[in-house]
């Protein structure tokens, strides 16, 4: 899962598919990082840990990092929140094999193919929205690859 700071989109989502595969009982490694490395070291926003506890989620034990070329190796997907995320990570890519396991993590859910989750850092409000887009994209994301 990755966004520019991995503070606000990226815990989040790291933390509602956890909460998924946990509920599944699904053998899926997830992480999050930033394309950026502005906040590393840091605990995610206060708003994305105040959301998602209010959903029964604990992001607590989550830091801010920067992706590197090794996450593209080490994991089969890597979902971006937004458009300009995407791009950044297609030029860690060095092969046509990496830049294939990218995709845009609203791709996964049903009918909203190709929009971006908005960036909530200059809004306050927008916490709750970016959760649910990514509520949706995190259960398509299961449907379309858990074995049934
Ligand atoms: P994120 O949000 O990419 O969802 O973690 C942001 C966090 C920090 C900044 C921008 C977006 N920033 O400009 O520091």
């Amino acid at each position: 899962m990755v966004c520019l700071g991995n503070i606000c989109r990226s815990p989040l989502a790291e933390g509602i598919l956890k909460q998924k595969i946990q509920e599944k009982q699904l053998d899926w490694e997830v992480d999050s990082a930033g394309t950026s490395g502005w906040h590393e070291g840091e605990l995610p926003d206060q708003r994305s840990i105040a959301v998602a506890k209010n959903h029964g989620i604990s992001i607590l034990d989550q830091r801010s990092r920067p992706l590197n070329t090794s996450d593209l190796e080490e994991f089969d997907l890597i979902l971006a929140m937004d458009h300009s995320n995407y791009q950044n990570i297609k030029k860690l890519a060095k092969d046509s094999r990496l830049e294939e396991k990218i995709d845009l993590i609203m791709n996964f859910a049903p009918n909203e193919e190709g929009t971006a989750v908005p960036d909530p850092y200059w809004n306050d409000n927008g916490f709750e929205q970016v959760y649910q887009m990514l509520d949706r994209a995190c259960e398509g994301l299961i449907s379309a690859y858990a074995k049934k």
